[in-house]
């Protein structure tokens, strides 16, 4: 057995005990919905944000049944500004499939957790290791960082073989026979050992527990872990938004069920100017155009040009969508930008 499958987990247990995050909403808990949810909204944002998202959305569900009862358009609402938004679509069909198909319990184990919508292998083992102490590894992005280092291992995290090299660390790097407490501090102290100290950049290698065990710190260059071949490249796209508005109201369509925003309220969008001046017609004159917001996702780079018209009482567009009053069109399922640009329109 090496010094690091020996020493990993007793060590990372003990820092996680003195220098990890505690008191977090979502820890000192072990219900599973509690869990579940401050899993799914930590995927892809940062503590600091999802606090607030988590006592909001807990005060309205406060239990599996309530979310699952919930219209899909409030979940929406509640989410909107985390992004992400097929998280929160998942949430609530998983809500649902709980209290149908198993009774308002969560399964019990991460294999039986994982057949749930939208919890993957990584999101099912913290709420197994969390809530009933399963010897099981998280393996999600910042955990992958930590191991890559710790190991040096030079395959491309991307690549599936590399993955599946990092799967079986991770295995073999569990704590032999953990109480269910060693499990929570075992998976919260990946967490925060990725978060707070092994970080993408700058990584604070001189209070890291594991400094004597790194083989990625004894390269001299721990940050070139994980190894990443190919860079993602974000593809440019313009969208005119037409932000039309008759009296205190806006005109609003609901986004296809997939793609960008899907599911989410938008005005109309349109991927050229002529487009958006053949949709308005002879109100093209009266366009008013706003500042260029610019707005990244994961794929995409996105510059939208908001267009304001000002339409006649009781005009109806020869387009899909529905009028909606400022104060319930902000009640909706709106992307983050789209609810900045409501609340514009709301100011006289
Ligand atoms: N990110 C994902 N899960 C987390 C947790 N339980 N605590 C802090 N950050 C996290």
């Amino acid at each position: 057995m090496t010094a690091l499958a020996r020493e990993f987990a007793p060590r990372l247990i003990d820092w996680q005990r003195r220098a990890g995050r505690h008191g977090l909403p979502w820890q000192g808990t072990r219900d599973p919905y509690r869990v579940w949810l401050s899993e799914v909204m930590l995927q892809q944002t940062q503590v600091t944000t999802v606090l607030a998202y988590y006592a909001r959305f807990l005060d309205r569900f406060p239990d599996v049944a309530a979310l699952a009862a919930a219209p899909a358009d409030e979940v929406m609402a509640l989410w909107s500004g985390l992004g992400y938004y097929s998280r929160a679509r998942n949430l609530h069909r998983c809500a649902q499939v709980v209290v149908s198909q198993h009774g308002g319990q969560f399964p019990r184990s991460a294999a039986a957790l994982q057949a749930l919508p939208g919890i993957g292998a990584s999101t099912a083992a913290a709420i197994a290791a969390f809530c009933f102490g399963e010897r099981v590894s998280i393996l999600d992005g910042n955990v992958r960082r930590v191991l890559a280092r710790v190991l040096a291992i030079e395959g491309d995290v991307a690549d599936t073989a590399t993955q599946r090299e990092l799967a079986a660390h991770a295995q073999a790097l569990l704590p032999p026979t953990p109480s269910s407490d060693d499990m929570s501090a075992y998976t919260q102290g990946l967490m925060d050992l990725g978060a707070t100290v092994c970080t993408r950049s700058k990584p604070r290698c001189d209070v890291c527990p594991m400094n004597h065990l790194c083989e990625g710190l004894r390269t001299g260059a721990p940050e070139r872990f994980p190894v990443k071949a190919r860079k993602a490249v974000r593809r440019f796209e313009r969208w005119w938004l037409l932000l039309m508005v008759q009296g205190d109201a806006v005109w609003l369509q609901r986004r296809p069920e997939r793609g960008i925003w899907a599911g989410l309220y938008s005005p109309p969008v349109f991927d050229t100017q002529a487009a958006l001046h053949e949709a308005v017609g002879n109100g093209a004159g009266a366009l008013q155009a706003w500042e260029p917001v610019a707005h990244s996702l994961t794929h995409r780079e996105l510059q939208l040009l908001p267009h304001r018209l000002a339409t006649e009482p009781s005009h109806t567009p020869e387009m899909p969508g529905q009028w909606v009053a400022l104060p319930a069109a902000l009640a909706l399922g709106l992307p983050a930008p789209v609810r900045t640009l409501l609340q514009s329109l709301q100011q006289p």
